[in-house]
């Protein structure tokens, strides 16, 4: 979910990130938010978004992928086995093969569904606020929000 801003004040759910002007220098920030859940935030072409912080695929640190537009979508690639991840609905993009016979191959983008948990983003007044997703939907990245993966991370 990209940037939105806001006069009001954020919900008492949502954690403090940083400064905005402090995230678009960095690019990308990560943090525990709500003490429960690592997230990424990144800013790109003037827009913030916010995701889980490690991919659904195998955990990969998404902090690290680059961006790219597939399909005229955005989307961050995982860098440990190249996963696109929609940055506005978290979908798992792929290339489908219509016959694997024909001679050029021919290729489409094709969604999973997603995959990966996007949050919302906050702007107030130059500081920037993620809200959880606490939808009750099972999303594949919530395998890695556990005390197993953190502890993981905050080894590397
Ligand atoms: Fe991200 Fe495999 S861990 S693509």
């Amino acid at each position: 979910m990209s940037s939105e801003e806001e006069t009001s004040s954020p919900s008492s759910a949502s954690d403090f990130i940083g400064k905005k002007e402090d995230i678009v220098k960095a690019g990308r920030v990560t943090k525990l938010v709500n003490g429960c859940r690592d997230v990424l935030v990144l800013h790109h072409h003037g827009q913030l978004h916010a995701l889980d912080m490690r991919c659904y695929h195998s955990g990969g640190a998404l902090q690290y992928g680059d961006i790219e537009e597939f399909n005229g979508r955005l989307c961050i690639v995982c860098p440990w086995h190249k996963y696109k991840i929609t940055l506005a609905e978290g979908e798992g993009l792929y290339q489908a093969v219509d016959d694997p016979t024909a001679k050029p191959l021919r290729t489409h983008w094709r969604s999973k569904g997603v995959k990966q948990r996007i949050h919302k983003v906050t702007e107030v007044n130059g500081d920037v606020y993620v809200t959880l997703n606490t939808s009750t939907e099972k999303i594949e990245s919530d395998v890695y929000q556990t005390e197993k993966y953190r502890a993981v991370s905050h080894k590397a």
